[in-house]
This record gives structure tokens, sequence and C-alpha cells, in this order.
């Protein structure tokens, strides 16, 4: 077998059989397949698409690439919730406690931020003290204890997606749907979870613009977890405006720690408690509605706020700073964006944020970045909201000072205020099940 026949057949349309892509995959994480080959067939995959048989075969095999972690020490239903990614979302670090102090459990393996995103680990990060990095059996212990775990990826899991996400990001095919897919679905089936909730983002800041494309790419996802023997349900949820008010490591983690006492945004907490409720319905916790009463309970009775202290004590960190943010310390500059004119916020860039708070400190545009855990932005006003000329827009938070006259200008850009109130989309616009798409937007 020949990669460069498996390139042409792919290029002129055709279907690749199981052999083939095992052999593909098999041989680029070998080394034995170069990068310029992998990159052609990225592009021909991106122009003409893969059956569903193709993409979960990717996937399988995909996921077959390294190590695959062995949760049966963990009692119970593990379930596992994933973001395509998004901005200001920050819906692990309420919705894990919640489920847990649910009584369900969650074993959940994130990610860091890269480009406009943020990533859950970093945010978890900028709590003093705390650790991600965390040994698969330490990981099993404190689920059984806890409930919960958030940690980095341990082991060699999936690395045919480290090398494919790595050479995707450069040669402009991060986003091919059944590309995505493979990825996403071949670290949650190598993660080991026996049910999985998807939380598909849709809108500016994120990588599917149209809850269309976002249907489709979660329906190849649901069909895979369902193939591989997973409860797979997805949530398309809006990211065209960013989720709740702070944007950045540290500023979330408060924002989360909020909405955790019931003070929180009214978006981020109606989504983590939908996403919740799903969870723990796919725990076998009993009815949607029976768990959504549960996750709204856990919130009430500030059950949920504590297992978030237990999950920060649990990883070595200082949880003083959940009750008091003052222990964070601030960020040394702080500037205030004012309106430019008065009516209503009709729409703001999300992926324009992000990028306006990765310009701060808050996130990384290369993989070695650091990161300044204090840096990040205040959406004082959101979409739909009415604001007067010279009204703050948004505070921004850098602890460079030369960090900020361009963040400060790219954040204006992604502002648009107009005359009229704009229509606000739904905040959950479909859910996507192996049965079929209940949409709630039309
Ligand atoms: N997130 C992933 O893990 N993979 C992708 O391809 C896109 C988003």
């Amino acid at each position: 077998m020949r990669m460069y026949d498996l390139i042409m057949k792919k290029r002129d349309g055709g279907v690749l059989s199981a052999e083939e892509i095992r052999f593909m995959i098999d041989g680029y994480v070998k080394g034995e397949i170069p990068d310029y080959q992998m990159s052609a067939m990225c592009m021909a995959i991106w122009f003409r698409g893969m059956t569903d048989e193709e993409t979960g075969e990717l996937t399988m095999c995909m996921a077959a690439s390294g190590d695959q972690m062995d949760l049966s020490g963990i009692e119970g239903i593990k379930v596992d919730k994933h973001s395509t990614g998004g901005v200001g979302d920050k819906t692990t670090l309420v919705l894990a406690p919640i489920v847990a102090a649910c009584g369900g459990r969650v074993a959940k393996m994130s990610g860091r931020g890269l480009g406009h995103t943020g990533g859950t680990l970093d945010k978890l990060e900028s709590i003093p003290g705390l650790s991600v990095n965390i040994m698969p059996e330490d990981f099993i212990r404190q689920v059984n204890a806890i409930g919960l775990c958030v940690a980095g990826q341990t082991g060699n899991l999936v690395p045919a997606d480290k090398k494919l996400y790595a050479l995707r990001d450069v040669t402009a095919t991060v986003d091919s749907v059944p590309l995505i897919a493979a990825s996403i679905m071949s670290k949650k089936l190598a993660s080991g979870s026996d049910a999985i909730v998807l939380d598909v983002k849709t809108g500016s800041g994120a990588f599917m613009k149209t809850p269309e494309d976002s249907i489709l790419l979660a329906q190849k996802m649901v069909a895979i977890g369902a193939h591989a023997g997973r409860r797979t349900i997805a949530l398309i949820t809006d990211m065209d405006t960013p989720l709740g008010h702070y944007v950045g490591n540290a500023l979330e983690v408060q924002e989360a720690a909020a909405t955790l006492k019931g003070e929180g945004p009214a978006d981020l907490t109606e989504v983590c408690l939908i996403l919740a409720a799903n969870m723990l319905e796919l725990s076998g916790k009993g009815s949607y509605e029976d768990c959504l009463a549960m996750a709204k309970q856990a919130v009430a009775d500030g059950s949920a706020f504590q297992k978030l202290h237990a999950l920060v004590r649990a990883q070595g960190g200082d949880d003083r700073v959940l009750d008091d943010p003052a222990l964070f310390g601030t960020a040394a500059y702080v500037e205030e964006l004012k309106a430019p004119a008065s009516g209503y916020v009709q729409h703001i860039d999300t992926e324009g944020c992000g990028i306006a708070a990765a310009m701060l400190g808050a996130g990384r545009e290369k993989k070695e970045d650091s990161i300044d855990m204090l840096a990040g932005l205040y959406l004082a006003k959101k979409e739909g909201d009415p604001v007067q000329e010279g009204e703050t827009l948004a505070r921004l938070y850098t602890n460079e000072k030369e960090r900020m006259e361009g963040a400060m200008e790219k954040l204006l850009s992604c502002y648009r205020i107009g005359a009229e109130k704009p229509a606000l989309m739904p905040l959950i616009l479909a859910k996507v099940t192996e049965d079929g798409v209940t949409r709630y937007d039309v």
C-alpha cells in the first residue's frame, strides 16, 4: 500500500477502506508517513469529506494509537463533558462540581487554551498550589473519594491526534467536520468514560459558525460515540457572544465560584445547569426533569460549591480564594473601554474578544508561551444591553502595560453599537441524540 495512492483516491472523491485508514494512521504515528503527505491527505479530506464509516474508522484508529485509560476502578457510571471550545467558557468548573454533588462521577481530562479559546487546565492553575498533573492511580482514587477530578492528559493518550492537530493547525485544515469529529471523539473514547455530553459551540467565537454545521458535527460525534458503545448526546450552544462576563483565567475561576454560589450571570448559570442535568440523566440519576431539579438544588443548598472546594483541596490548591477572590491579587494595570456612541450592543465579535484577552496575556499564541493568570476582560455590556456614550463597555486587566493599547483597540473593534435592539439567539439551539435532532431555535 502506498500513501501516494491513498491521497490520490481521496483527492478524486474515493472512499478509503478501513485497512487503508489504519495503514495511514499507523504509518503517520510511527513517522513512516511524512508530514507533507499527511498534509495533502488532510486537505483532500477537507475538500472531499468522509463517509460516516470512514470517520468512524479514523476515530477508532486514532483512539487506539496510544494508551487508553482504564477507569474500571471507579465505581458507578463515569460521565465526561467536552466543549468544542469558546470564549469565557468556564462551564467545566461549574458543572463538574454540580454533577459530583448530585452523586455523578466526573473523571475529566481537560485541555489548555490555544489561540482565541481558553482552556480549563490554565484556569485551574490560576489557583495557588493547584496541580493538574495527576498520576492515573491518584486520579481514580480522587474520583472514588470526592466524585470528581480534573486533570491534564496522563500517559500517551491519542498521539495520532497530537501530531495531526498540530499539522492541521498550520495547514488550514482544522475546520473539517470529519477531522474535528475524529479528533474530539478519539480523545473521549481513549479517556474511558461511559457517557459523554458534547457541548458543540456555534457562532462567531466557535469553530462552527452556523447551527447547521454544528448540528452536522454533533450528529457525526454522537454516531461515533454510540457505535463505540458510549452513551453520547450533544447540545448545540450559543458561542456568538462570550459566556458570562469574564474572560481570563483567575477572573473566570471567580465567576465560576460566584455561579456555584447562585450569584453568577444568567447565561452561564443556565447553560451549566442544562449540561449538568444531561450528564446526570446519562449517568442514570433519573429523568431529565428530575436531574435538572437536583442540579438546581445542589447550587441552592451550597453542596455544589462545597464540591468545588473539595476539588481544589484534593489537587493541592488553596481553596480560600474561592471565598475571598482578593487572595488572587489584581492585575497591575486596569483600564476601561468607554462606549463611543449610545444605542444597543448589537453584536460582540467573540473570537475578537478571545484575541483581545490573549493580547493582554491571558492566552497563548504558541504552545510554549506563558500566561498572565490575572489578565483578561470584564465585559460589562453584552449583546442586547442598552448603552450611553461614554459609559463603560468593558474593563481590561494586564500586568504588562505595553499590552494594553493594542488590546483596547482590538476590543473596541469587537463591539457593534446601533439604534435597534437586536434579537438574541437562544442559549441552547438544539439537542442531538441517536434518535434525532430537536431544535429550539426555529
Ligand atoms: N477540538 C479538538 O480537540 N479537535 C479539533 O479538531 C477541534 C477542536
